[in-house]
Order: C-alpha cells, then sequence, then structure tokens
C-alpha cells in the first residue's frame, strides 16, 4: 500500500482525504517515481472545486513532484530505476507518495537541482519560459505589467525579467510582497489596494503605457488590464484566480487599441517532446547559474493538504509552496 491524497466529490479544502491505496504498477511507457517533494499550484484549487473538471472522481490531485524512480513499464529506454526526476504535466494524482506516469512528462534533473527545488519550479518555471520568452518574446529594455508578483508564477517572472534586463512593473496586495517581489528583481510594484493601477501604469511608463500584461487574476483585472495596454498590445490572460473571464464582446479589443488577446497554457507549449526538453533546458540553465532561485516559502506535510490549500486560495502565501509525502 502507499498514501495518497484522494476526494470523492468538488468542494472545500476538506474534501481532500489521505487514503491507503494499492501501489500503483507502470504499464508500457510509463514509470513511477517516489516522490521527494510535490510542488502545489492553483490549477488544483480549480480541480478540486470543480472549476475545471476532472476526468473522474473519485480522483487523485496535482500534476508535479520530484522524485526518484522506483519502478519502470515495458519499453521505457530513457529511464532507469534509481534516476532523479521531475515532472509537471502528470495524470491527476501527484498528491501522493509515489506517483505512475508516462515516461515522456518525466525529465531527469541536474545534480545541483535539489528535489524541493525541481518540484517547486518545474510548472512554474515553464510557465514563466513560455510567458516571458514564447508567447510575448519580451526585449531588454522593455516595461511589462505582471499581476501578482510574489506568488508562485509571479516570483519566477520577477528574476527572469531581471535577467533578460526587462522593467517588470508586478501587482502585490501589500507592502511585504511589494518588498518581496522588489528583492526579487522586479523594477517597481503597486499596491493594488491602495493604489490605481492603470494611473501608476501611466505614471511610471511616462504615459507610454506597456505592450504586454502578463495576467493570471482573470476576471477581477480584465479590463484594468486592457487599459493597460499601448495600442495594438498583447493580453496575455494566463489564469484565473478571481474567476475566469467570460462573456467578452471582442469589440472592447477595438475600443482599447486594436489589441492582441491570447489565453495560453503549459500543455499548449511544451507540447512535444523536443519542445518540452528545451524548455527544461533553459529553467535548469537559470536554476544552475543562480539566476532563478525557488523561493519555497511554505512546506506542508501532505497530510496538511487542506491547510495549504487555504493559504494558497487566500493570497497568504509568497513565492512557492510544496507538499512532502
Ligand atoms: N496558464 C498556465 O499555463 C498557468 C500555469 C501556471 C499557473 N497559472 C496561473 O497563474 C496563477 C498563479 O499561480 P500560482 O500557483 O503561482 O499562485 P500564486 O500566484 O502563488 O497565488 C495566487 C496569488 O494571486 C493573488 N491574488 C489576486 N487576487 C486574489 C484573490 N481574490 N484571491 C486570492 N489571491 C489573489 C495573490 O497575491 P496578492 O496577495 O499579491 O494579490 C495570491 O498570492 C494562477 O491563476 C494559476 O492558475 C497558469
Amino acid at each position: 500500500m502507499t498514501k495518497a491524497i484522494r476526494f470523492s466529490e468538488t468542494g472545500g479544502p476538506d474534501v481532500l482525504t489521505l487514503e491507503d491505496i494499492p501501489q500503483p504498477e507502470p504499464g508500457p511507457g510509463q514509470i513511477r517515481v517516489s516522490n521527494r517533494a510535490i510542488g502545489l499550484n492553483y490549477i488544483e484549487i480549480y480541480f478540486r472545486s470543480g472549476v475545471y473538471p476532472v476526468p473522474s472522481l473519485p480522483s487523485g490531485l496535482g500534476t508535479e513532484g520530484a522524485g526518484v524512480v522506483d519502478a519502470i513499464g515495458a519499453d521505457v529506454t530513457d529511464f532507469q530505476v534509481g534516476d532523479r526526476v521531475a515532472y509537471a504535466q502528470a495524470p491527476l494524482g501527484s498528491y501522493a507518495e509515489q506517483h505512475v506516469l508516462p515516461a515522456e512528462k518525466a525529465i531527469g534533473i541536474p545534480d545541483d537541482v535539489d528535489f524541493e527545488t525541481a518540484a517547486a519550479t518545474m510548472l512554474k518555471g515553464l510557465t514563466v519560459q513560455y510567458l516571458l520568452r514564447q508567447t510575448y518574446p519580451v526585449k531588454a529594455g522593455e516595461t511589462i505589467l505582471f499581476h501578482a508578483a510574489a506568488g508562485g508564477v509571479g516570483l519566477i517572472a520577477c528574476q527572469w525579467a531581471k535577467a533578460l534586463g526587462v522593467k517588470l512593473i508586478g501587482t502585490v496586495s501589500g507592502p511585504e510582497k511589494a518588498k518581496l517581489a522588489m528583492d526579487h528583481g522586479a523594477w517597481a510594484t503597486i499596491n493594488y489596494k491602495e493604489e490605481n493601477i492603470v494611473e501608476r501604469v501611466r505614471e511610471l511608463t511616462n504615459g507610454d503605457m506597456v505592450p504586454v500584461v502578463y495576467d493570471s487574476v482573470g476576471k477581477d483585472t480584465w479590463e484594468t488590464s486592457l487599459d493597460c495596454l499601448q495600442k495594438r498590445g498583447l493580453m496575455v490572460s494566463f489564469g484565473n484566480t478571481t474567476g475566469p473571464v467570460s462573456g467578452v464582446n471582442i469589440g472592447i479589443l477595438n475600443q482599447k487599441g486594436s489589441l492582441f488577446v491570447t489565453r495560453p497554457s503549459l500543455a499548449g507549449y511544451a507540447d512535444t517532446r523536443p519542445r518540452f526538453e528545451a524548455m527544461c533546458g533553459e529553467l535548469f540553465e537559470m536554476l544552475s547559474s543562480g539566476a532563478i532561485k525557488a523561493d519555497i516559502n511554505q512546506r506542508f506535510p501532505l497530510a496538511e493538504v487542506a491547510k495549504a490549500h487555504e493559504a494558497l486560495a487566500s493570497g497568504q502565501t509568497t513565492g512557492s509552496t510544496v507538499l512532502l509525502p
């Protein structure tokens, strides 16, 4: 038997229970990973609460982790038992001592990257890779707006933008988070609880506004973000923290300056093995060079996952959070 978090109905954090389940066996093309650390991501709140559908219930939760391969299925040639690996887009169920996943979703981790760092940065770091390097490839000297800058994705974005010579304006909910974002390379912050985001962006850019906004907040910031853009600017809406953006009349893009909008996901960018490996390569380079450090500011035992979800959903966390099996 092995321990795993399961839920049989969608709802609040208390639907998550730690259960003893039979040890899963890898099938053809699959590996089993004995997790050493598990990444916590906002998307799991969407699955748990029913915002995103799960394939079936009861279900496991979590798609990210890092650990040691402890069994391999038939036809697996790239990995051996004992390999140190990380993964970010596995089938739901990484909130567990052991997880079975397609080998193609895993990547070997360099010796200088520890398990907690890998678990904390795979999904969030690959997300920042595609946002800053692919969706809108930022250029040195540009000023950009990035919401939730002191969060898990946000603190990695602050560091990556700084390394690229980009001036990142980050939104945050208070002075401590503002300091954290600045310490991680943000060029300026806006405390959205006290300041008007559009006016502050206007001041900070001397009226130019920004060519791109990265918005994971969703419903609450949709129009504000559009108002921060230059003519023909790009709105990158990549999350739903306050609820999904829906019911949009696309005429608004015309009214606000012939704008572009995209709603990307990691799955749409890391969609082939070569693309996934190239993105991981860049991320590991940033980690190994020290340009990006994982900020694991919360650690929870796997059994206390409900507390971890409460903290993340209520904005109490900063940087990344890992679960420890
Ligand atoms: N599309 C993709 O490929 C992709 C991949 C990864 C993550 N994401 C999205 O990126 C976002 C960040 O993910 P994360 O795991 O790194 O989480 P996170 O940023 O660590 O946590 C969410 C943050 O959102 C901010 N926030 C703003 N309004 C909020 C509200 N009403 N309630 C709660 N928090 C609020 C909070 O920071 P303040 O206190 O400073 O406001 C909070 O810390 C999520 O929306 C996630 O779904 C998308």
